[in-house]
């Protein structure tokens, strides 16, 4: 065998996080100016798969006699193989990403994309996009609890998706080039905390909770239409109606607050926290000229790296 790698890009929800864990829709983009990227070279005969996480510092050894348990990294090594009825090849893993962890990029997706796309190639197999959803979304449920799906679906198929959890993904039209800003709080938000807090919101006040994933989910269909059309106004202000909503479900924080309105005195058309919240990334709507402005008022207020991408 010789040296092979894969990449997975990173993702961004633009609408409808955490009501899409509740049957709403949602919509997500890849980010691929941020990577995750797996390189898979021969190991030792016996050794088992070695990761060498570059950014986590860790090294991960997946053998089939040592129950693993210990990271989904060697959990998703496991499952590729079990599904594949391969034994585990004998292989050193370098996985390196320049997406940063728990803030809302889709980090954990994107490392287990790269991951076993990477194995597939060392293994000699092909997978379809459908079947490594599956087995991405399997690992998923060991970082998330109760993932909707959105994470994995967006970057498996690396395209833009409207996504349902009872239907799976549509992908959808952009009318006109979208430029976002996303700004990262610095804050690391661990998913599963704040998906299971909506959640017990969501136990304590049904109807209350219902409405708002209702009215969120609407937003979401809204904006499909307006991404569609290449309406940046009408997204601009749906953006700003669902961080408010989002608000509401008690995900955003004061730093997300401060910063999107930074961004939308700075000229963004509007601008809402994305992914799970209470820290992670914003994301600012802007025109092509404001870019420089939102960016530097938004690194100015403290975010910690802004990235602008432009979605076509
Ligand atoms: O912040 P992220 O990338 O983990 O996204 C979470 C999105 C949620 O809707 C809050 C959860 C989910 O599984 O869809």
């Amino acid at each position: 065998m010789s040296e092979v790698s894969a990449t997975a890009p990173g993702k961004i929800i633009l609408f409808g996080e955490h009501a899409v864990v509740h049957g709403q829709p949602a919509i997500a983009v890849p980010v691929r100016s941020v990577w995750s990227r797996a390189v898979v070279r021969p190991g030792r005969a016996g050794g088992g798969a070695v990761i060498i996480a570059a950014n986590l510092a860790r090294t991960i050894v997946v053998r089939p006699d040592v129950q693993s348990g210990d990271h989904p990294l060697a959990e998703a090594a496991r499952i590729l193989c079990r599904y594949l009825g391969r034994p585990l090849p004998d292989v050193y893993v370098l996985l390196h990403s320049t997406i940063p962890v728990a803030s809302g990029l889709g980090s954990g997706a994107a490392a287990t994309t790269a991951l076993m796309r990477a194995l597939c190639l060392a293994i000699g197999v092909s997978l379809d996009d459908a079947t490594l959803n599956s087995l991405v979304y399997e690992v998923e449920k060991l970082y998330h609890g109760t993932p909707s799906g959105i994470d994995n679906t967006v970057i498996v198929y690396n395209r833009p998706v409207y996504f349902r959890r009872d239907e799976g993904m549509q992908t959808f039209a952009i009318g006109a080039p979208l430029h976002i800003v996303i700004a990262d709080t610095g804050i690391a938000s661990p998913t599963h905390q704040a998906v299971g807090d909506v959640r017990q919101l969501y136990e304590a006040e049904p109807s209350r909770l219902g409405l708002l994933f209702e009215r969120i989910g609407e937003i979401v269909r809204l904006a499909r239409q307006a991404i569609a059309n290449g309406d940046v106004i009408a997204l601009g202000s749906l953006m700003r109606e669902n961080h408010a909503l989002l608000r509401d479900l008690t995900v955003s924080c004061p730093e997300l607050d401060m910063l999107a309105a930074v961004a939308e005195e700075a000229g963004a058309r509007g601008a809402k926290l994305s992914g799970a919240g209470r820290g992670g990334n914003l994301i600012a709507l802007i025109e092509p000229e404001c870019a420089g402005a939102v960016t530097e008022a938004l690194l100015r207020a403290g975010a910690r790296r802004v990235i602008c991408e432009v979605l076509s």
